[in-house]
């Protein structure tokens, strides 16, 4: 995949009505409907204030959860979830979408600016395109949640055009969601000219760089509790890491291919084949393939449980592992050291458990210390690093989950491919 794309520096946007795709998917307090972490809508706000800086009217959009977007699918998914279908009134399926309304992120985003931000009641309604007309160069707009029209995640071309209708260059900075082949992460780019937002160009460049020309050794540290969603990843990187560490609740997969005793562990025991194909496949590439040699483990799920440390795959029955041993991480910490790049996608235990977090904390504290450039995942790494005190640390931490788990499995991004090459 070509990761060369045009940005915001590169297209002429003074005095142009700008669409610009945001990711403002942020946690919100269930109760009173509180953003609880704002870093995504600050991750904006470069893009956002060159925009303004520059004249153009900026048109920002974004999903926000995953709404029904019409009362049937509303039902469809009561129903799943074990509700009387005759039951569920349109009342409620109303609620639910005001719950997903974007005006609480138009409030922060203010805030943060340091000016108003409009807030339109629809996507590509009569209030969104009113306000749309009526934008003037250094002002913004809110769209209301993409998500709230049925055509966004079909990537119906009828919302796509309608969503560019109201604008003359598409920017797309919501990385998060560049995975997504949706109206309006991607559909809209085939009506406008369409280019990436500062965000993006750095995820491009960082992630992207380290997987076509990577400063070696490239050290991919792969943790996390299942094999079997990061299939993709080991098999990508195996094609191009010089050194892949495994770490998490998928070693047990691991050990227990290899004839260990994982006790209460979790354990894929479907993936086992896998993983043995895939510590073959690494001898075969002559790629160094570390797996944990001892592992913390505990007599229940628990932060008080009793621990004792015992050898990989000699962990007595009933007992779990929750995180990598002493040994282990002396061994991963020295891989760390000298390489060139590293690349982290998954913690290394439970580490949201006091008494298992001392393996991932010490390998992001060797990714604090060492030279390399040093790349984390979004998702769970991502809040590890930042949980333990190490994000400023950092060469880089990726501000999407799924789309950084994809980036890194070399999987196309339908929201990247659709933006102009340089
Ligand atoms: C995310 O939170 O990872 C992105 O905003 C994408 O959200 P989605 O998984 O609902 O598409």
């Amino acid at each position: 995949m070509n990761y060369s794309k045009k940005t915001v520096t590169d297209i002429d946007v003074k005095g142009k009505k700008v669409l610009l795709r945001c990711d403002f998917n942020v946690p919100q307090d269930k109760a009173t409907g509180e953003i609880t972490d704002d870093k995504r809508i600050r991750a904006a706000l470069p893009t956002i204030q060159y925009l303004l800086d520059q004249g153009a009217a900026v048109i920002a959009c974004s999903h926000l959860g995953k709404p029904a977007a019409t009362f049937d699918s509303y039902v469809k998914k009561q129903a799943e979830k074990g509700k009387d279908p005759a039951s569920v009134t349109e009342e409620e399926w109303k609620k639910s979408l005001q719950k997903l309304s974007l005006a609480p992120v138009a409030r922060r985003l203010g805030e943060l600016l340091g000016k108003d931000v409009v807030m339109a009641s629809d996507v590509v309604g009569p209030d969104a395109r009113a306000k749309a007309a009526a934008l003037q160069p250094g002002q913004i707009l809110l769209l209301e949640n993409t998500r709230f029209e049925k055509g966004e995640t079909k990537n119906d071309p009828a919302l796509a055009k309608a969503m560019a209708d109201m604008a003359e260059v598409y920017v797309s900075d919501a990385f998060g969601a560049v995975h997504r082949a949706h109206a309006s992460t991607a559909g809209v780019a085939a009506y406008l000219p369409a280019v990436s937002g500062f965000l993006i160009q750095k995820e491009l460049e960082i992630i992207g760089g380290a997987l076509q020309s990577p400063k070696r050794p490239l050290v991919a540290i792969l943790g996390g509790s299942k094999v079997s969603s990061k299939i993709g990843v080991i098999n990508n990187l195996l094609e191009i890491a010089d050194t892949i560490i495994i770490g998490g609740g998928m070693a047990y997969t691991f050990s227990a291919a290899q004839g260990g005793n994982v006790g209460a562990s979790l354990l894929e025991a479907d993936w086992e084949d896998y993983a043995n194909d895939m510590v073959k496949k690494a001898a075969e590439k002559g790629v160094k393939l570390l797996l944990p040699v001892d592992t913390v483990c505990a007599d229940a799920f628990a932060p008080d449980a009793n621990t004792q440390v015992v050898k990989s795959g000699e962990i007595p029955d009933g007992w779990q592992g929750l995180d990598i041993g002493p040994e282990t991480v002396a061994l991963y910490c020295a891989a760390v050291k000298d390489a060139g790049t590293v690349i982290w996608n998954g913690p290394m235990g439970v580490f949201e458990f006091a008494a298992f977090a001392k393996g991932t904390e010490a390998v992001a504290r060797a990714l604090s210390e060492t030279d390399a450039i040093t790349i984390i995942g979004g998702g769970d790494s991502a809040a590890a690093v930042q949980q333990l005190g190490y994000a400023d640390k950092m060469t880089h931490i990726s501000t999407g989950g799924g789309a950084s788990l994809e980036f890194m499995e070399g999987k196309e991004l339908p929201g990247v491919a659709c933006l102009l090459d340089k």
